[in-house]
């Protein structure tokens, strides 16, 4: 079997501190395997301007696009507020030139994880459902865009082909999960929402074994607040998944545990947790290292089928949740230097387990 060639972004603030984290577990998963990989530096946000003089150097896209996955932590912070181009510029040219238009975000709350939740238990139970949020369009990268001194626009755009495709990988998902769509849009006001109802009301019409429903985006984060555990799929323009994936993090507790994958037609799919670089609690040793090691286990399941491997890892993940052996930001008081180590010791002892 192929070396697996993977591009490791670092990110800024916190980035580092997790992507050191779960780079500890992967090693720890894959000892005693036959699968093997190369990891691969690549200046990028934050780290490109300082590194190479750019958020997205054109080394690093050169790179990008003969890997067979890009593993990203978290990128930009005050550091670069004020730089011509951010971290979070290269960010966006980064999904937009590998054509990642379609970005899943799961959230599950796990029996482990129930007590962290901020909402009563008989609420949570049993939520499982992934946000489909459309990345690569929408009000993110619609024209014109202008910021003038006494005026500024932005501009929400979709064309019949972003939208199609978006809804088919949502259904799609859905077939192979628990065949319900959730739609949501504001097309009581917006044209572009107005737009997306009318293609996921045709497409769903290919998709008979899936039933749908529709909410506009206010009363959808009431509704994934109130009855969580009823959405499967729920599809999403970009600009709304942004915030209500937020949200739905919110429910697992903490935002720290929470991956994703974001996926074009062709090419490498790019992993990430969904969080920023948490300047707030950088350089105190303390950053969940969760939500990264559920991003590289993610990216063994999806880009490697490495099932087993993944499982581990998500095992370790369960194992330190139920033993509280977790971060500030779960109630804990452990650092992110022994939270990991508690996973590589689990995954240790279970392959001696294996072995008895
Ligand atoms: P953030 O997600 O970084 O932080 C929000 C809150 O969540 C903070 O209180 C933070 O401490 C906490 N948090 C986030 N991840 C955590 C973790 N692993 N462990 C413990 N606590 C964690 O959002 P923000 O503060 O609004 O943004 C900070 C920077 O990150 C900004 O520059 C923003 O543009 C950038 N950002 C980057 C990405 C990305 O790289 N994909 C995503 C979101 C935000
Ligand atoms: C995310 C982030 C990004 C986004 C920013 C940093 C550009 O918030 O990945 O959720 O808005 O997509
Ligand atoms: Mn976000």
């Amino acid at each position: 079997t192929a070396v697996k060639k993977i591009v490791v972004l670092k990110g800024d603030y916190i980035g580092p501190e997790i992507m050191t984290a779960g780079l500890a577990v992967l090693d720890a998963a894959t000892k005693d395997t036959t699968f093997s990989y190369e990891l691969i530096d690549a200046p990028f946000g934050g780290d490109g301007i300082d590194r190479a003089g750019d958020p997205l150097p054109q080394a690093t896209i050169d790179m990008l696009k003969q890997a067979d996955a890009v593993l990203l932590s978290a990128i930009g912070g005050p550091k670069w507020d004020n730089a011509s181009r951010r971290p979070e510029q290269g960010l966006l040219e980064m999904r937009s030139s590998l054509n990642l238009f379609a970005n899943i975000r799961p959230t599950k709350v796990t029996q482990a994880q129930i007590d962290r939740s901020p909402l009563k238990p008989e609420y949570v139970e049993n939520t499982d459902f992934v946000i489909v949020r459309e990345l690569t369009s929408g009000a993110y990268f619609g024209r014109p865009r202008k910021l003038e001194a006494h005026q500024a626009i932005d501009t929400m755009y979709y064309s019949e082909k972003e939208v199609t495709r978006i809804m088919h990988k949502g259904f799609k998902m859905a077939q192979k999960r628990r065949q319900h769509v959730t739609i949501v849009d504001k097309s009581n006001v917006l044209a572009t929402s107005k737009f997306w109802r009318k293609i996921a009301n045709e497409v769903s019409k290919s998709y008979p074994d899936v039933t749908v429903d529709y909410y506009y985006v206010d009363a959808m984060t009431m509704a994934i607040m109130s009855k969580p555990a009823t959405f499967d799929v729920v599809i999403i323009p970009n600009l709304f998944g942004d915030i209500l994936s937020d949200e739905a993090a919110q429910i697992t507790g903490s935002i720290g545990q929470i991956p994703s994958m974001s996926v074009g037609e062709s090419g490498p799919n790019l992993y990430e947790p969904i969080h920023g670089s948490a300047p707030d609690i950088a350089g105190q040793g303390i950053a969940n290292p969760i939500s990264m090691v559920n991003t590289v286990a993610m990216m063994l399941m999806e880009s490697f089928d490495e099932k087993r491997i993944a499982n581990k890892m998500t095992q370790a993940v369960d194992y330190i949740i139920e033993n509280h052996y977790v971060t500030p930001d779960m109630g804990g008081t452990m650092t992110t230097d022994e939270v990991t180590q508690k996973m590589v010791d689990y995954i240790k002892n279970d392959e001696s387990a294996d072995i008895k």
